[in-house]
């Protein structure tokens, strides 16, 4: 490793599996001090201890991003424990299925709760500190659907265009102050929670053939991303090597919307 990170101090939202645990045993390999998230505690203190058994320092603060105190005490415990915030990555998502006809209220609401709102609360909480500290990187994680129309996943999409709206704002508002604000647009990305009921194909438990045959064969690269790819670009944007760059939406999607 090559210490890209050394002694910065990390926020990642929603890290308890997929692309948010790779990108936190990816900076926490880089040199990190790493805060993790997310619902599930066996799963969170699992990825902390591990990080911990390969030397590197993580802390495991079990918050839901859609409860606004939990948040705010995340935040705090933060910088009580770490004096800074360098680097917020707001990872923490859903993703649900519908058109403008099917989604529920419910599901609509959840979605934007998750993928918008937490994303905006967290960088508020943590922008003062990056303020004063006169640097500070957020990265969101967006999707190749922030970019391009999906079919079936209306709350998704439009969550996720949110997120491109709200990355090139937050960027333009405060890069006087230090502060650099870019997404990384991620394509398929086999996580384990695809094999899940309900999280990709209709609402039955896919395998990983099963997924391949539905949608990697439409992929220019004919194979799904590994989150271990996305945390290459997420810890890309969140390091001194794109110091010049902000509000920035960076796709990592095999080659996906350039069809
Ligand atoms: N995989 C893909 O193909 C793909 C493509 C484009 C974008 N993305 C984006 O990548 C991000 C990560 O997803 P993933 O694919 O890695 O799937 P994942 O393994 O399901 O990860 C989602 C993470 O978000 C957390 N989370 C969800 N709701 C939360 C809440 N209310 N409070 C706190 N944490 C919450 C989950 O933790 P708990 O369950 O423990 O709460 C989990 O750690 C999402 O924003 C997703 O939209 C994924």
């Amino acid at each position: 490793m090559t210490n890209r990170l050394h002694d910065r101090v990390a926020l990642i939202t929603g890290a308890t599996s997929g692309i948010g645990e790779a990108t936190a045993r990816l900076f926490a390999a880089e040199g990190a001090k790493v805060v993790i998230t997310g619902r599930r505690r066996d799963r969170g203190e699992k990825v902390a201890s591990d990080i911990q058994a390969l030397g590197g320092v993580c802390r495991f603060v079990q918050t839901d991003h859609t409860d606004p105190a939990a948040c705010s005490r995340l935040v705090e415990r933060t910088l009580a424990e770490f004096g800074r915030v360098d680097i917020l990555f707001n990872n923490a998502g859903i993703v649900t299925s519908g058109t403008a006809e099917t989604v529920t209220d419910e599901d609509w609401q959840n979605t934007l709760a998750i993928n918008v709102t937490a994303v905006w609360r967290m960088s508020r909480l943590v922008i003062p500190a990056m303020r004063a500290q006169g640097k500070g990187v957020i990265v969101n994680n967006a999707s190749d659907w922030a970019v391009v129309g999906a079919r079936d996943a209306l709350p998704y999409a439009v969550s996720k265009g949110a997120v491109a709206q709200m990355t090139r704002s937050m960027a333009l508002d405060h890069a006087h102050e230090g502060i650099r604000v870019n997404a990384v647009c991620p394509g398929d990305t086999f996580v384990e929670r695809w094999l899940e009921s309900g999280y990709f194909a209709g609402s039955e438990p896919v395998t990983r053939e099963q997924a391949q045959a539905e949608s990697a064969s439409t992929i220019p690269m004919k194979r799904f991303g590994r989150p271990e790819e996305i945390a290459q670009a997420v810890l890309f944007l969140a390091s001194d090597e794109s110091s010049f760059v902000t509000g920035h939406l960076l796709l990592v999607d095999g080659g996906n919307t350039a069809q």
